[in-house]
C-alpha cells in the first residue's frame, strides 16, 4: 500500500482517452477529483500508430484535469493494450534449507520467475502476479511465510508486451513533463475493477469489449489464472454495419446503439438513414440485429476457443462480467448467455464527481488503474474483503453511491 495521495491516470484506448485524478485514501478509497475524456485519435487495436495525435489527445486531457488551477499533474499511472499483450504462466523457485519461509523468501521466489521472463528477447513485463506457492512437494500454498522447508517455489501469471509497443506508448507522454509511473494492462485493470472478491474466488471471466480489442482476464481463487487480447472490438462492429448500409461510420455508430440484439422487430420495422451519396434508404431492424449479432458472436467463439485453448474454460462458474463501450449494446447479455449458458452481467460504472455522475461500462479501465496504484502487490485487491470502492466527494451523494459502488468492486 502506498502513502500517495492526489493520483493521476490516465486510460489510453483505441475510441477514447480518459483522464482523471482521484484521492486514494489508506484504507483504499478511491475519491474522483477530475475527469476528462477526448475521442482518441492516433491509436489503433489498442496501440500507438501516430504518436503527435496521441500527444495531442493527452495534452487536451491533462489540461482539462488541471484546468481549475487546483492540481498539477507530474506523473500517470496509464493502460496498455494491443496484441502485443500476452499472458502465460511461469514460475520460479529459491532454495530455503530448512528455515522458516520469510516475505523476503517470497519476493526472492518472485524475482526468480521474473528473472525466467525478463530474458525473453523484445519483450516487456508488465506484470508478475503469484498464483500459488509450493514448498518441497506440497503444493497450493496460498501463503507460505512461516513455513518449513528445503525449497520454496511460485506459480506465476506473466503479463507482458512487447518493447516497441511499450515504448511507443512512453513516447506519446515524452513531449509533456509528466512521468509515466506505472503502465498497467488495460484487460487486468478492467477486470480488477469491475469483479467482486466472491466473483475472484469462484471463478470469473471478465471481458473488456473496447473498440479496437476485446481483453479476456480469467480470474479465480484470488488470482489471475489467463489473460488474453483479442483484436477485434466494437470499431469492427460499426464497419460492418457501414459496410451494410453503405453509410458513413458515425451513422452507423448510431445506427447500431438502437438495435437491441435480444428484441424481435416486426417484419415491417426499418430504419431510415442517409446513405453515401445523400440517398437514405430503408433498412429492416431484423437485418440490423443480424449484422451486429453476427460480429459479436464471433467474438465469443473466439473468446471461448482461446479460453478452450488454455485450459480456463471450467474456470469461471460465476460465468462473465462485461465491460467496455462495446458492453453497452442492447442484448449482448443475453447473447452471451445463450451461448455460453454462464450467468453474464454487465459492469455499470458510476464515477460520482462533485454533484455529478459520470456512468457508462468504458469506465472500468480507468477505475482499475487507480486500484492498481493503490498496492504494488494487488493482494488486498484480489481476495479481501475490504472497503475499496469509490466515494464522492460531497455529502448528498454519499450513501447511495457508496452502497452501489461497495456492490461492484
Ligand atoms: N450503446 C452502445 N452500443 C453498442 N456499442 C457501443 C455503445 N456505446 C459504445 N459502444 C462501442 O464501444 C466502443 C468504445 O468502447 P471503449 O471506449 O471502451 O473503447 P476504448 O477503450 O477506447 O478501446 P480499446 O480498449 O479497444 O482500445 C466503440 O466501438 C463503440 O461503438
Ligand atoms: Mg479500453
Amino acid at each position: 500500500m502506498k502513502n500517495k495521495q492526489i493520483v493521476a491516470a490516465i486510460d489510453i484506448g483505441t475510441a477514447h482517452i480518459t483522464a482523471a485524478l482521484a484521492n486514494i485514501t489508506s484504507a483504499g478509497d478511491i475519491i474522483p477529483i477530475a475527469f476528462a475524456e477526448v475521442p482518441s485519435k492516433g491509436i489503433k487495436k489498442g496501440g500507438v500508430v501516430n504518436i503527435p495525435l496521441v500527444q495531442h489527445a493527452i495534452n487536451e486531457v491533462v489540461d482539462i484535469l488541471q484546468s481549475d488551477g487546483s492540481y498539477h499533474v507530474h506523473s500517470v499511472i496509464t493502460s496498455l493494450s494491443g496484441a502485443s499483450i500476452m499472458g502465460y504462466n511461469s514460475s520460479g523457485s529459491v532454495a530455503v534449507r530448512g528455515t522458516n519461509i520469510t516475505e523476503h523468501n517470497v519476493k526472492q521466489s518472485v524475482a526468480a520467475a521474473r528473472g525466467t521472463v525478463e530474458v525473453l528477447e523484445g519483450r516487456q513485463l508488465l506484470h508478475v502476479l503469484p498464483q500459488s506457492f509450493r514448498v518441497d512437494k506440497q503444493t497450493d500454498i496460498e501463503d507460505p511465510i512461516g513455513l518449513m522447508g528445503e525449497k520454496l517455489s511460485v506459480q506465476v501469471h506473466v503479463i507482458s508486451a512487447a518493447k516497441t509497443t511499450y515504448y511507443n506508448l512512453l513516447q506519446a507522454f515524452a513531449h509533456r513533463d509528466v512521468d509515466v509511473d506505472r503502465v498497467i494492462a488495460s484487460g487486468f485493470s478492467s477486470a480488477i475493477a469491475v469483479s467482486s472478491p466472491d466473483e475472484k474466488q469462484l471463478g470469473i471471466c471478465v471481458l473488456d469489449i473496447g473498440a479496437g480489442t476485446t481483453d479476456v482476464t480469467v480470474i479465480s481463487q484470488g488470482v489471475v489464472k489467463h489473460t488474453e487480447v483479442i483484436p477485434i472490438g466494437g470499431d469492427q462492429i460499426t464497419g460492418d454495419v457501414a459496410f451494410f448500409m453503405r453509410t458513413t461510420v458515425p451513422i452507423a455508430e448510431k445506427t447500431k446503439c438502437v438495435i437491441s440484439l435480444k428484441d424481435v422487430y416486426g417484419e415491417n420495422e426499418t430504419l431510415k438513414v442517409q446513405g453515401i451519396g445523400e440517398v437514405a434508404r430503408k433498412y429492416s431492424k431484423n437485418d440490423l440485429v443480424n449484422v451486429i449479432g453476427e460480429r459479436y458472436s464471433q467474438i465469443i467463439e473466439v473468446v471461448l476457443q482461446k479460453l478452450e485453448r488454455a485450459g480456463v474454460e471450467e474456470s469461471f462458474p460465476a460465468g462473465f462480467v462485461v465491460c467496455g463501450g462495446g458492453a453497452e449494446q442492447q442484448g449482448l447479455v443475453e447473447l452471451l448467455m445463450k451461448k455460453t449458458q454462464l450467468p453474464v452481467r454487465k459492469a455499470e460504472i458510476e464515477v460520482p464527481l462533485g454533484r455529478e455522475v459520470v456512468k457508462g461500462s468504458r469506465f472500468a479501465t480507468i477505475m482499475g488503474l487507480f486500484m492498481c496504484d493503490y498496492e504494488e502487490d494487488y493482494t488486498r485487491t484480489m481476495t479481501n474483503e475490504i472497503k475499496i470502492g469509490i466515494i464522492p466527494k460531497i455529502g448528498g451523494l454519499f450513501s447511495s453511491s457508496l452502497a452501489r459502488l461497495r456492490k461492484q468492486f
